[in-house]
């Protein structure tokens, strides 16, 4: 892959004997108010381990949550399953920026790592504004002395203006991490890698908006579109078909989305229809089980469709093996249900087989790999970004990224 990177400063550029301050991304699923493991923590364990096997001193600054909402808690079982993967000790502060947070940081040794709490609960983090605003704010201000460096690493919050985030490059020497170098480099060359044969998207998830934009900006790009997943009815829905019923019309999965997005999505399809690949079989449930039924048998809007049909999803395999490169983003089906997870890991497993250049990414679309047996070494890159990636995507900067590449 070419390398980008010469636009920021790596881990290669780091002097010796630093006191690092290390943003990762460790925003995970709760349950029972505990982080779930996942591949963000094992991500970011080799970044971790680098600068601490380095003999750096390594503080490390994470979120997790909103405030106000349930999966808004404090980063201690964070700094146990961090410990797990870097396969060396991690310490916990209570405390971001007070007493407490630069004594512990003070303390430590030469290869010593510290974890300190969620920066969300500093009053100073969230609110959207320009780098400098957050440079002034008492969160950079009273740590940025107590470092001779900063990493960011957090690719997947890279998307945030927050202090954290770009806050701290303007007052320290600043380094892209492993994390943020490798996802840089793979979802940049979506739109900037040459490709000689087919190029190919699969594009599915929830949001309608996502898909267009990234339909909008990769238009040039990409040779084909596979769409599938919520957005993927849209277009059948355009198409004239009627698909996209809300069983639960509290959750308005289509209505909405439909009114806003059905013009923009129609003039597309007419306008860019050989590009456009839609579902010929879509799956749904009946007594239990998986049933599919073809698109131009659909008469009434009365079914909840929950995956592309087994023939669709053959069909877009065959796409697959036939492409240059191959990128997804989304899911085609529900398939966290193993009943409707063929779309998705018919995909995949293509592409796994194929020696195509592949990215995959987007949601928790790449959880389907690990969840099905398959190795994410068959695969050039598994995004663990959600919003940054389709952000890339669609040729949008990155806050967190551009506030490297000034340094
Ligand atoms: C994520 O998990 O997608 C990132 O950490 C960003 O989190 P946010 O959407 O709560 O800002
Ligand atoms: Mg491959």
């Amino acid at each position: 892959m070419s390398t980008p990177t010469a636009t920021f400063k790596t881990l290669d550029d780091l002097e010796s004997d630093q006191r690092v301050l290390v943003r990762l991304d460790l925003n995970s699923p709760i349950e029972d108010g505990e982080p779930q493991d996942n591949r963000r923590f094992e991500r970011h364990a080799e970044t971790v381990r680098e600068l601490a096997d380095a003999g750096h001193r390594v503080v490390l600054l994470a979120h997790q949550g909103r405030p106000g909402r349930d999966d808004f808690v404090s980063l201690a079982g964070h700094a146990d399953i961090l410990a797990s993967h870097v396969g060396r000790d991690v310490g916990f502060v209570a405390d971001t920026y007070g007493d407490d947070a630069i004594d512990a940081i003070e303390a430590l040794e030469p290869g010593e790592i510290l974890l300190l709490e969620n920066t969300r609960m500093c009053d100073d983090e969230l609110p959207e504004e320009d780098p400098e605003v957050k440079a002034e704010t008492e969160f950079v201000q009273s740590l940025a002395p107590h470092f001779d460096a900063y990493v960011n690493d957090a690719y997947s919050a890279a998307h945030r203006s927050h202090a954290s985030l770009v806050g701290f490059p303007q007052v320290l020497p600043a380094y892209a991490g492993r994390v943020m170098q490798t996802e840089y480099e793979a979802n940049t060359a979506i739109a900037e890698k040459e490709f000689d044969g087919q190029v190919t998207m699969a594009v599915g998830g929830t949001k309608a908006t996502d898909v267009i934009d990234v339909m909008n900006n990769l238009g040039e790009k990409v040779d084909d579109f596979l769409l599938g997943g919520i957005a993927g009815e849209l277009f059948l829905r355009a198409a004239g078909h009627p698909v996209g019923f809300d069983l639960d019309p509290e959750q308005d999965l289509y209505d909405t989305q439909w009114e806003q997005n059905h013009e923009l999505v129609e003039e597309m399809l007419a306008e860019r229809g050989e590009q456009i690949t839609l579902a010929t079989d879509l799956a749904y449930e009946a007594e239990g089980e998986r049933a599919e039924v073809d698109v131009d048998e659909i008469e009434e809007k009365d079914v909840s469709f929950l995956d592309v049909g087994t023939d669709t999803a053959e069909g877009y395999a065959d796409v697959v093996r036939d492409s240059e490169a191959v990128f997804v983003k989304g899911a085609l089906g529900v398939f966290e249900d193993e009943r409707f997870s063929v779309g998705t890991v018919t995909v995949l497993e293509a592409i796994a087989e194929t020696d195509c250049f592949s990215v995959v990414g987007g949601g928790d679309t790449s959880r389907a790999i690990g969840m099905y047996g398959m190795d994410e070494a068959d695969f050039d890159h598994v995004s663990i970004a959600g919003g940054a990636y389709i952000r890339a995507l669609t040729g949008q900067p990155l806050a967190g990224v551009e506030a490297l590449k000034e340094q």
